[in-house]
């Protein structure tokens, strides 16, 4: 049963409403660690995120570049901590044929982007582009292999060419364009999104076709094992995880998919304006990022059915909010803004992984850059860090840390549509012996007075940063870069055990204790 308190207090001129919340964080009973790879993004060859977004080519450019790769961009997304990079796609993935991305530039063939705007690809980036930008980025790279039109062969090459390290004819070949040590991919997706553009597949006939696959993928990578991941679920299709996980032996899968957008309808010019929208709409849009709960929750038991130790990882490896395109750009682009509304969506979206880590052991947010709800965006010598890109620079304390578990009481965000649960908290203690707690404040009217009980957790001091601007519509332009950005907060009071905090409506904050 939930407790609702509301009282009103005088702030400025105006009557400010607060609600209040209680939280136990019970600091001795951490037992899973909350992945890094949780932290993961994701860069297709779609609209602006390659080309124009992480690359701008080595000639006829003024911006400061590597290999053609923005500096910018890198120095941005090694501060975030990155721990992963999905590529190609995405719908992409499945007709991208990885030999058309190697050897000399000149003489690789343009193909048609059927999916994204129908546009030339050049094939100016292919493997050694990506794997090389992921090195100076510092991160691993998760490469989505080509079961939709692709062939066994292509794909049992293209891990050989990235992973033997000599004296194989794949290995030679990479040699040959001037590459020696092997990569070593970890990473690895079996097909994207096959019941859909990866094919359109039923899930018995993609379960007998990612045996096949698997089984010709090379599992052994520097002194390890790869990670092969199965297309998985679109959102509650929990037929199709069951169906995988009763006919895939898991000595073939180490993870399996779902994806999950946060979208008021499919229809074409039906979502939400990314920075122009009701109350109602943002109302829908956090619940069906707070719908991330249930739909782990159910695939999560599906798995355990099959896998009860959870050797299996559930991979949630697209995510996050979906909104018409802004005026004026390619509709086959998907490039939008990013609002407060973002940074809530992202907050809260974490704290549910967080909870979830045992099971859900790397997730990929759609997408890094210049697509869907992205951490960059660019325009010309120009980058734009979102609000989304402070929330996962602000939360990137939890990466490798204990998760905390937490009871919670919170009061509701109530509107004619419905009613959410107003905060989320998350807690993780890392190895240095620091706690980390992120709360979130989705109501768009209500402050809310959290009062904590932290059980186990000795600290005689309390510092944090707050993600909030005056209006969850509010972003950062071109033209004003830093509107939103993290600012130390001063609404947290520790004594002893117990910890007052007081979030603003629409809010982001991680402290530490
Ligand atoms: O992220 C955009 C697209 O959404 C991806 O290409 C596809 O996998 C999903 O449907």
């Amino acid at each position: 049963m939930k407790k609702q308190f509301l009282t009103f207090l005088f702030a400025g001129n105006s009557l400010l409403a607060f609600s209040q919340a209680s939280v136990t964080i019970n600091g001795s009973e951490g037992k899973h660690i909350i992945s890094r790879h949780i932290y993961g993004h994701f860069a297709e060859h779609l609209g602006r995120s390659i080309y124009d977004g992480f690359y701008v080519g080595e000639s006829n450019t003024k911006i400061p570049n590597k290999a053609g790769v923005r500096l910018d961009v890198v120095d941005a997304l090694k501060k975030l901590k990155i721990p992963n990079l999905r590529w190609p796609g995405g719908c992409f993935a499945d007709t991208y044929h990885w030999k058309d991305g190697i050897g000399p530039k000149a003489k690789r063939p343009k193909i048609v982007n059927t999916w994204w705007g129908g546009v030339t690809e050049d094939n100016s980036f292919g493997t050694h582009d990506f794997l090389n930008m992921c090195e100076l980025i510092g991160t691993e790279p998760y490469l989505a292999g080509n079961v939709g039109s692709g062939t066994v062969q292509e794909l049992s090459d293209w891990v050989q060419y990235v992973n033997f390290e000599k004296n194989s004819p794949m290995s030679n070949l990479r040699q040959q364009n001037g590459r020696q040590a092997p990569w070593n991919v970890r990473y690895w997706g079996v097909a994207n999104e096959a019941w859909g553009c990866g094919g359109n597949m039923k899930p018995d006939y993609y379960a007998n076709l990612y045996r096949q696959y698997s089984t010709f993928m090379n599992t052994r990578v520097g002194n390890g094992k790869i990670f092969r991941i199965a297309s998985g679920a679109s959102d509650n299709d929990y037929n199709w995880t069951e169906t995988l996980m009763k006919n895939i032996p898991g000595s073939l899968m180490e993870g399996i998919a779902m994806h999950h957008y946060s979208v008021l309808s499919w229809g074409e010019g039906k979502k939400s304006s990314a920075t122009e929208f009701t109350d109602q709409e943002y109302f829908k849009t956090m619940q069906q990022a707070l719908l991330m709960d249930e739909l782990i929750e159910k695939h999560s038991a599906v798995m355990d059915k099959y896998d009860p130790e959870k050797k299996i990882a559930l991979i949630v490896d697209e995510w996050g909010g979906w909104y018409n395109v802004e005026p004026g750009t390619n509709p086959g682009f998907l490039y939008q803004q990013n609002t407060m509304r973002d940074a809530v969506l992202a907050g809260a979206t974490l704290n549910i992984f967080h909870k979830h880590c045992e099971r859900v052991r790397m997730a990929n947010l759609a997408q890094a850059i210049n697509v869907l709800q992205s951490v960059i965006l660019t325009k010309g010598d120009k980058i734009i860090l979102t609000p989304t890109y402070h929330v996962l620079e602000m939360y990137n304390v939890h990466q490798d840390a204990t998760m905390l578990p937490i009871d919670i009481k919170t009061a509701d965000f109530s509107t004619s549509e419905g009613k959410l649960p107003a905060v989320s908290v998350s807690a993780s203690r890392d190895k240095a012996g620091k706690v980390h707690i992120s709360l979130v404040n989705i109501d768009l009217g209500k402050a809310q007075e959290i009062s904590v009980d932290l059980k186990g957790i000795s600290g005689t001091n309390v510092s944090g940063r707050i993600l909030h601007s005056a209006s969850v519509r509010d972003h950062n332009t071109f033209e004003n870069l830093t509107k939103i950005k993290p600012a130390a907060f001063t609404g947290a009071k520790l004594s002893g055990d117990k910890l007052t905090v007081t979030l603003p409506p629409v809010s982001v904050v991680v402290l530490e204790i």
